[in-house]
């Protein structure tokens, strides 16, 4: 499965391409079925599996169903899987390459749980262990974290089924982004501009509740793509702890970015906007992002683009190479060797 038009050993090939990804490739006709078959009442939660590019998908779908969801959705980026999850558990794992360690730990201790165990994937071990029609193929060829809008869309679409949620509109809300996109230098500052502005600095990604998995694909975009030091936060819990580090911020070039939302309550915008006074009295300001957006889904989607973006810009900026993670591989080489 190829997808054309993409240069694959390019990451800014693959990244301008997110709006036109979203909603490509979904789920074929019989795994949608025997999704929608599985009997609701009868099912305690959706157990989401994977690591690193393959695991943002998840979380972000747990932040876009966290008000709508019938059922709890965890997600688990380790080797094993919560004791309390048994056979009336579904577990859905994504590994990009099918062979990521504790991936297939969790997902063995899942089906051996009971667990009724599907699999987005290009193929690897993981595609063994699953039985062939709970897999959701995927093209091959991406950096696992560039296939982010597939992944994301094969997820989302399998839990709208399996929780009978209608279906986003992933296609129309690809078009919107990418309509979005070429606007955003009239309101906010472009990906570009934020990438010079944040030169010699450490981004400080802080999200709230919907925009707490934005904030965390940020950082780690950041750091594979401009293999740069970044970091992610989350209100209201950073107004517990991290607050009282502000003293460093400045020393440290540590640069606080907050991802806005239209979702927003009232009382975490007041937050917000508490926090950013008190951090600017010991500091220069806070950058805050917000985009114009007409759905949640289009704002998260929107926002995680720009932050891809954003990534691939300081990647240029401090001439590094975006696509190759050499200590990645090195890690998983000596792990996968003893
Ligand atoms: C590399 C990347 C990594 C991988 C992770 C898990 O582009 O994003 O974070 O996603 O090492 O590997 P997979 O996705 O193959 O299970």
């Amino acid at each position: 499965m190829a997808i054309e038009g993409i240069d694959l050993t390019s990451m800014r090939s693959m990244v301008e391409e997110f709006p036109k990804l979203l909603g490509r490739i979904l789920p074929d006709e019989t795994l949608q079925t025997k999704l929608h078959k599985i009997e609701l009442d009868k099912i305690s939660g959706v157990c989401m599996i994977g690591m690193g590019g393959s695991a943002i998908a998840g979380r972000l779908c747990a932040s876009l169903l966290l008000e709508s969801a019938n059922k709890p959705l965890i997600s688990v980026q380790d080797y094993h899987v919560p004791s309390f999850l048994d056979s009336n558990w579904i577990v859905i794992a994504t590994s990009y390459s099918g062979n990521t360690e504790e991936t297939l730990s969790a997902v063995q201790e899942a089906i051996q749980k009971g667990c009724m165990t599907f699999g987005i994937t290009t193929g690897g071990r993981l595609s063994q262990l699953i039985d062939t029609q709970n897999i959701a193929r995927v093209p091959e060829g991406f950096q696992p974290r560039a296939a982010l809008p597939i992944l994301f869309s094969m997820q989302l679409s399998m839990l709208e089924a399996l929780l009978r949620k209608s279906s986003t509109d992933l296609t129309s809300i690809g078009k919107k982004i990418e309509l979005a996109s070429k606007e955003w230098d009239t309101h906010m500052i472009s990906p570009a501009e934020l990438a010079q502005s944040l030169r010699n600095k450490i981004p400080l990604f802080i999200g709230s509740h919907f925009t707490e998995g934005i904030a965390y694909r940020a950082k780690c975009q950041v750091n594979e793509n401009a293999k740069s030091a970044a970091f992610f936060a989350v209100l209201p819990e950073a107004n517990h702890n991290e607050i009282e580090s502000i003293a460093d911020f400045k020393s440290a070039k540590i640069q606080p970015i907050f991802i806005r939302s239209l979702t927003e309550s009232s009382r975490v915008k007041l937050r917000i906007e508490a926090t950013t006074s008190i951090y600017e009295e010991e500091m220069d300001s806070c950058i805050h992002l917000q985009v114009k957006a007409d759905s949640a889904a289009e704002e998260l989607l929107q926002l995680v683009f720009y932050l891809d973006l954003l990534s691939l810009e300081m990647a240029v900026l401090r001439n590094v190479d975006p696509v190759g993670v050499e200590r990645i591989s090195k890690l998983k080489k000596i792990l996968s060797s003893n």
